[in-house]
């Protein structure tokens, strides 16, 4: 099977939008799922959301932020390039419940992972996004985003775009003037921990879409495992998606700081080996 690249864009520095051929995968996905793809033979396997998915051009999009090594090695793969494998769709679909006002909010690239569910959602729900940036050069997808709702707010840290502050003085903002039925987020950990507990306080259910490391995607490793509600998930299977007041961040957190020293190794030898 061949996984090429068919186009590559820059939407910033730091993050690119790559649509790959992929036949089968368009044919089940549903928004919130994602794939497991592998650079080369020998590289690690590394879990991206299906930004989109287009069955008439069997093809799937991504968009992805570099991280490390393997997301910067993704980002020096040209047009005509092949991708050594990509399985999925994998994790459960993003439950949209019908006939609600919904907020979706998300930070950085995690805003990648709220667009597919927006577009879904703003089907049977009257949809809000509230997408936090650090500053103005990170913004990505703003026109996306404008076509699928007119509820668009836009916040920097520093004030060079949009509302400045967090997202999550928005969402609090929202919160006082709407009735929200349902919020979904996704992005950093630390925002994600901060709007669960806004959630909570507002008695508003909350949905978080959770980044734990993942190796195979299937539910073999058990590399993803997540505590939510004094239980042990597989973030692969039985998310990504979880309830957020059930979700346990500090667990999280401590479990994605696992291979932080290994990780900086790689990228270093990395970049030593391709002179960058
Ligand atoms: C379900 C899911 C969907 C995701 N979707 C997107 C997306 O659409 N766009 C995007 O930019 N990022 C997404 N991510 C995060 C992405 O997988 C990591 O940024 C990537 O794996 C980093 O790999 P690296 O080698 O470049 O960096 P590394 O230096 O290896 O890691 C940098 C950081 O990325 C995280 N990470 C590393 N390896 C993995 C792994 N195998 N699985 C999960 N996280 C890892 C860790 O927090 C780590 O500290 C998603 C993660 C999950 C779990
Ligand atoms: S990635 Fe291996 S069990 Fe989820």
């Amino acid at each position: 099977m061949s996984y090429k690249i068919l186009k590559k864009r820059q939407l910033t520095p730091e993050v690119f939008l790559l649509e790959i051929e992929a036949p089968l995968i368009p044919l089940n996905y549903q928004p919130g799922q994602f794939v497991i793809l592998r650079v080369d033979e020998e590289g690690e396997r590394i879990p991206l959301t299906v930004f989109s998915a287009d069955k008439s051009k069997g093809s799937i999009c991504i968009v992805f932020q570099v991280a490390g090594k393997t997301t910067k090695a993704l980002s020096l793969m040209n047009e005509g390039a092949e991708i050594a494998d990509l399985a999925g769709p994998l994790g459960r679909p993003s439950e949209i419940p019908e006939g609600k006002n919904i907020i979706l909010i998300g930070g950085g690239v995690g805003i990648a992972e709220i667009v597919p569910l927006a577009v879904r959602a703003k089907q049977a729900n009257n949809i809000t996004i509230i997408a936090g940036f650090r500053n103005r050069n990170m913004v990505i997808l703003e026109n996306t985003m404008k076509e699928i709702t007119k509820s668009v707010f836009i916040s920097t840290d520093d004030g060079s775009y949009g509302y400045k502050g967090f997202n999550t003085d928005i969402l609090k903002q929202q919160l006082v003037k709407n009735k929200i039925d349902v919020i979904y987020s996704c992005g950093p950990v630390p925002m994600m921990e901060k709007i669960s507990q806004i959630a909570r306080r507002a008695k508003v259910k909350c949905f978080v879409s959770l980044n734990a490391i993942m190796l195979d995607g299937t539910g073999m490793c058990g590399s993803c495992r997540v505590m939510v509600g004094g239980k042990v998930k597989l973030c692969c299977i039985d998310g990504p998606d979880f309830d957020a007041e059930q979700v346990d961040f500090e667990d999280l957190k401590n479990r994605q700081r696992r291979f932080l020293e290994q990780e900086k190794i790689s990228l270093r030898e990395f970049n030593k080996r391709m002179g960058l």
